[in-house]
Parts: structure tokens; C-alpha cells; sequence
């Protein structure tokens, strides 16, 4: 697994060189969500044993959890099934700097640390691309469940009383989230099914990857009502067993390859998907002018020719995700009108708009909102994104444009598409991955 990890670092200053102006046509499968594999994995902390996850990413993100997790003292292998996490072995509480500062969602293991061994030493993320993205929810959960929080050289370093006969020495609470967020909601969960009696909480994030999680955690023997709506009640239990659980599709890898056959005026088919976790950015795409179908787990996407400016808003799960938002902008960038698209999760998460206004596209931000008039067309250009949905928008309006676009620092695209030139080049895309020479 180092190995990937090593070579994904080695590749990480490659660039994509694509040559636009084909329409994609043709068909991918969905890897596993990202999103949903990195709680899962930290979640095997919870209950000593081997564990297996299917269809985990092989991502740069994923890797990163896998050293995440061996830092702890687990052992992690692959083989043909799928990733086999051993935590018998955990011997270590700390998720350390170097490891958490590339990769936020190492702050996942922060509540199954705290639940099992009643203490957890895990790096403060620091900031992000596009904003300070605090975790200051995650940090007044674990002190609803009773453990007392001192920040030290820059970790969180959580504690929780002994004796009260849970595992980590947590208690049951009540929460109330003032704001839904998806890894707060997984760590608070993660923390609270090992906690002597009961948690209520309310406000939870309903997205996929967080139900998933609630199911993978009953699988392991908690005790969870009201899955799926944002109203959780767990009755802790004193251990849990491992498990086996194969990971949900990737919405948003399905939305991104969907769009590009949008902007490419194109024929796309995505398979093994879940178009219900899709619907709100398959509304999306047709009101752009796209003819969409499903077909069980497959979904086609029928470009409708030139896309029609629409107006979007990101929103909390079922509402259009904030992940597609940045995929979206660039569709709207040759759109014959013009698009509002406002981030409600996000205040700041404009990255790639300055960089698709280098390939032509017009685009004027003023806070969370972008007011995008279509162009006729996009024109190449060598560009770079500062994080991986802004990468992908890049990709896409690459795909889109005249001539030759080069985007940079692809280490963004590791960390979130599996494959992605290669799935790219079987949609007919003229993509094409280089050591990044300038
Ligand atoms: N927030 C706080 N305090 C906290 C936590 C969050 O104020 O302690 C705020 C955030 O700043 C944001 C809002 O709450 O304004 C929602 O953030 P959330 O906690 O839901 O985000 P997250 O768990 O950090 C996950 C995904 C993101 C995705 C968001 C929103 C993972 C590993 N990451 O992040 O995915 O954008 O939910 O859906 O699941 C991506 O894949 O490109 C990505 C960034």
C-alpha cells in the first residue's frame, strides 16, 4: 500500500494534457466513493479484528487513511477482494501532522480513538484551498460525550473519564448540530455507539457516505435508530465486531463524468451507480438540456446540443451538492444563457472560476455567488486548480475547448478519480498524463 502511496506522490506533479472538441461518447463503471470509503476505514478502529472493505478507491486519499491507520498500529492489506484492515494490533492514539495535514478526513478517527481507548491525540487539519473549514463540531461533540479537549502543539488532544464501564469511558448525550456537517455527524456517531447509554442527535447530515457509515457501525453489532433521517438515536453498546462491507458508488465521480458529456455535447453512460443518490445533479443536468435515462444502476446522459444556462444552488443532501458545483460552472462557462450558481456549504469555493476565465469563459464572483454568461466557445490554455472539484472543472472544460489545455498539479485529481485519464481516453477523450516538465 506504501507503494501506491510513493507512487502516487512520485506522479503527483504530472500534468493532463487534453485535446478538446470531441464530443465523449461511450460508457464507465463508478468506482467506490472516496467519501464513504475514509469514514468506513476509520471506523475499523472501533472494533478489534480484521475487517473488509470492498470496492474501496484506489486514490491518493485512500492511501493516505491506510498510513493513517498503520501509524496506529493496524495492519492494512489488499488482495483480490478487497482492502483487509487488521486493528488487533493498534498500539498508537496519535494520527500525526504530516499525515493529517494532507488529508482533512484524517480527523475521522478522532471519535472511534476516543471510544475504544478513551483517548485520541489527532493533528488540527489546519486550512483548506478555499477557506478555514473549521472543526470545532467535531471537537464539541466528543465534549458532549464527557471528554475534555486541550489543543497542544497544534493536536487535538481528547481524554475521556475512566470507569463508567464504556470501553473509552464516554457517555451517552444529547447533540444538537447548529449546522449539518457530514464528518462531524460520522465522528460524533463513530464516538457515541460505544458510549454508556444513550446519545440523541439531532441535525445529523443525511448524505449517503454518512448513512453508510450509520449501517457499516449496526453491521458491527451498535445500536442505531432513525438512520437516514437526521435524527439519530444510539443506545451504546459495550463492543463491537468486525465486519465486511462493500462501499456505496461515487456520486460524484458519476455527476463529473455525466457533465462531461454535457459540456462535450456528448453521449455518456455511467454503470454501477446509484442514480437515487444522483437525483439532484441529474435535475441539474437537465435543466442544462441534457436527456437523461436510468436503467437500474445505469444511468446515460444524451447531450440536447448547445446547454442551456440554469440557475443552481448547493445545498445539504437530498439538495445539489457543493462537490458537483465547481463541474457544473464549467458547463455553464459555454452555455447559451445565463447561469446563477450560489454555494450555500461553502462561502468560498470559487477556485476554479479565475482559471476557466483564462480559457475564456466569463464568470463574475461576488461572495458565494457566480453570475457565469455562457460563451460560444472555451479556448486551451494551461491551467491549474488549487483543489480536486476545481481540477475536475478544469478537466472538463478542457475536454470542451479548442485546441490544447494542460492542467497541472493533478496530484488534486489523485486524490478523488480513480483512473481518470484512462476512463476519460474510453469515452473517446484525446487525454493524455505527462510528467510536468515547466
Ligand atoms: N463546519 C464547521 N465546523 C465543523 C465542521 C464543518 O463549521 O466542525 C462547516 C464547514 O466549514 C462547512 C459545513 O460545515 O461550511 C459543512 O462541512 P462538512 O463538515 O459537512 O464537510 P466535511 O465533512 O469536512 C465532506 C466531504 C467534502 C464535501 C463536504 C460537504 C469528505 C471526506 N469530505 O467534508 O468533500 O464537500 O462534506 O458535502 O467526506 C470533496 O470530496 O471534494 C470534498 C471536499
Amino acid at each position: 500500500m506504501s507503494d501506491i502511496a510513493t507512487a502516487t506522490e512520485k506522479q503527483g506533479m504530472d500534468c493532463l494534457v487534453i485535446h478538446g472538441g470531441r464530443p465523449l461518447a461511450g460508457s464507465v463503471e463508478v468506482s467506490g466513493a472516496k467519501n464513504a470509503a475514509l469514514p468506513l476505514m476509520a471506523a475499523t478502529l472501533l472494533a478489534p479484528g480484521e475487517h473488509v472493505i470492498t470496492r474501496v478507491p484506489r486514490l491518493a486519499d485512500t492511501a493516505t487513511m491506510v498510513r493513517v491507520l498503520e501509524a496506529l498500529g493496524a495492519k492494512v492489506r489488499w488482495d483480490a477482494t478487497g482492502m483487509h484492515v487488521d486493528t488487533r494490533s493498534t498500539s498508537s492514539v496519535e494520527a500525526p501532522y504530516e499525515l493529517v495535514k494532507t488529508m482533512r478526513a484524517s480527523i475521522y478517527v478522532l471519535g472511534p480513538l476516543l471510544a475504544r481507548f478513551g483517548r485520541a491525540r489527532v493533528s488540527l487539519p489546519g486550512g483548506c484551498a478555499w477557506g478555514p473549514r473549521p472543526v470545532d463540531l467535531h471537537i464539541k461533540g466528543m465534549e458532549a460525550l464527557g471528554a475534555t479537549i486541550e489543543i497542544d502543539e497544534g493536536y487535538i488532544v481528547a481524554t475521556a473519564p475512566q470507569g463508567n464501564g464504556a470501553p473509552g469511558g464516554l457517555r451517552g448525550t444529547r447533540f444538537d448540530f447548529p449546522i449539518s456537517s457530514v464528518g462531524a455527524t460520522g465522528n460524533l456517531l463513530m464516538a457515541a455507539v460505544l458510549a454508556r447509554g444513550t446519545s440523541e442527535i439531532t441535525n445529523v447530515a443525511i448524505e449517503p457516505e454518512i448513512t453508510q457509515l450509520a449501517e457499516m457501525l449496526v453491521a458491527m453489532g451498535a445500536q442505531i435508530e432513525g438512520i437516514g433521517t437526521t435524527h439519530l438515536t444510539v443506545e451504546g453498546v459495550e463492543s463491537l465486531s468486525p465486519t465486511s462491507i462493500e462501499v456505496i458508488p461515487d456520486r460524484i465521480e458519476a455527476g463529473t463524468y455525466l457533465a462531461a458529456g454535457a459540456m462535450t455535447l456528448g453521449d455518456v453512460t455511467v454503470t454501477r451507480c446509484r442514480p437515487a443518490h444522483l437525483a439532484a445533479t441529474l435535475q441539474a443536468l437537465e435543466r442544462a438540456g441534457s436527456r437523461v435515462t436510468i436503467d437500474g444502476s445505469t444511468v446515460s446522459l444524451q447531450s440536447g446540443g448547445r446547454p442551456r444556462g440554469a440557475d443552481l444552488v448547493t445545498a445539504v443532501f437530498p439538495g445539489f451538492p457543493t462537490d458537483m458545483q465547481a463541474q457544473m460552472m464549467a458547463v455553464a462557462t459555454i452555455a447559451d444563457g445565463t447561469s446563477t450558481i450560489t454555494d450555500t456549504i461553502y462561502h468560498d469555493r470559487f477556485a476554479h472560476a479565475p482559471e476557466l476565465a483564462r480559457m475564456g469563459a466569463d464568470i463574475r464572483v461576488d461572495g458565494n455567488v457566480a453570475v457565469v454568461v455562457g460563451r460560444d466557445r472555451l479556448k486551451g490554455a494551461p491551467v491549474m486548480a488549487t483543489d480536486l472539484r476545481a481540477s475536475a472543472a478544469l478537466v472538463l472544460a478542457g475536454l470542451a475547448a479548442e485546441g490544447e489545455t494542460r492542467v497541472s498539479r493533478i496530484y488534486h485529481l489523485d486524490r478523488g478519480y480513480e483512473a481518470l485519464a484512462e476512463k476519460l481516453a474510453m469515452l473517446g477523450a484525446q487525454v493524455e498524463r505527462r510528467a510536468d516538465t515547466e
